[in-house]
């Protein structure tokens, strides 16, 4: 199937660099929010990245106008829906949040528009039974930071089409990523299981004292050529959202062992959320977000 207009749901860090991704690769996008203050700040914060990708040679002045120009905002949902050939939730990881996206661009999106989730928590068929067309409904998960991040998670769930995997994957390969078919759902997908297991045994070396969360990052980037250290990627991903996927993983497995680290829901109450916040493990005055 041909893609042409994206749109995307949700404009936080996630949905606004995916629609940004898009609109490099030459797609038509709107990034749809209810929030129009966010919509301004995700704004806002493309301009800027657009800029220093120019300023430093990566990107021609024209490229990044001409994506710009074709990259829209907009708070109405359904009216954004209604030309969309593939529509990309990633919106708060809360399931009836999510359900009623999808009902919704279900009513208002072509019946040929495909419907999938950025959600790293939720498989799509947590969403498909919420529209009427389950057989085009399928994960596409992006890594953060999007604009950055080559991997995409395109997972089935039983009930998605051959044609609706083509077309995502086809998509995601035009954005310049390269796309990871995923072909059962499972928590945390492939992904983030694995970082999830260092991330796991990070988090039990702090707290048993055995080394400083800078050491343990130290280690992870010196011995084994990780890019970012597991306390400096979670400060990324933000720790509200490593603490709301535990949550959603316990409330789906009953594991204790899926709960929450301790270390990291205090964090958490006391408001440190990474470096949107500009304090997590680290503190992050002056550094853009
Ligand atoms: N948003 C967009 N672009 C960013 C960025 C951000 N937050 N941070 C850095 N970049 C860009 C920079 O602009 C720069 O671009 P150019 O090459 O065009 O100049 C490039 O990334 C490299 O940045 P830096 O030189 O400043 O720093 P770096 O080399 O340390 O790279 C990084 C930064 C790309 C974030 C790198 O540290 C990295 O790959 N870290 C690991 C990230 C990771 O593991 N992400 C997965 C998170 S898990 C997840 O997302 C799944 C989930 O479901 C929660």
């Amino acid at each position: 199937m041909d893609v042409n207009n994206i749109l995307v749901v949700g404009s936080g860090a996630m949905g606004s660099q995916i629609g940004m991704v898009a609109a490099l690769a030459g797609y038509q996008v709107t990034v749809s929010d209810i929030s129009a203050p966010m919509l301004e700040k995700a704004q806002a914060q493309l301009r800027s990245r657009m800029d220093n990708s120019v300023a430093k040679g990566r990107l021609s002045l024209e490229d990044a106008a001409a994506a710009l120009g074709r990259l829209r905002f907009s708070t109405e949902l359904a009216k954004a829906a209604a030309s969309a050939d593939l529509a990309i939730e990633a919106a708060t990881e809360n399931l009836e949040v999510k359900r009623g996206i999808f009902a919704a661009l279900d009513a208002a999106a072509p019946p040929h528009a495909i419907l999938a989730t950025n959600s790293s928590t939720f498989g799509s068929s947590k969403v498909a039974d919420a529209t009427g067309r389950p057989g085009q409904v399928c994960n596409m998960h992006f890594f953060n930071p999007a604009l950055v991040m080559k991997c995409v998670e395109v997972v089935r769930h039983e009930g998605t089409s051959q044609s609706t995997i083509d077309t995502v994957l086809a998509v995601a390969t035009r954005m310049g990523k390269a796309p990871v078919l995923i072909e059962k759902e499972i928590p945390g997908f492939v992904a983030n299981r694995l970082m999830g297991a260092i991330r796991d045994e990070a988090l039990r070396l702090y707290a048993d004292g055995i080394a400083s969360f800078e050491d343990i990052d130290t280690a992870a980037k010196t011995a084994l050529g990780h890019p970012m250290g597991p306390f400096e990627l979670m400060d990324l991903v933000g720790l509200d959202v490593s603490h709301q996927i535990r949550l959603a993983t316990f409330a789906e497995t009953g594991d204790p062992a899926d709960l929450p680290h301790p270390a990291l829901t205090e964090l958490v109450e006391r408001g440190n959320y990474g470096r949107k916040s500009g304090k997590g493990w680290y503190s992050y005055d002056g550094v853009q977000q």
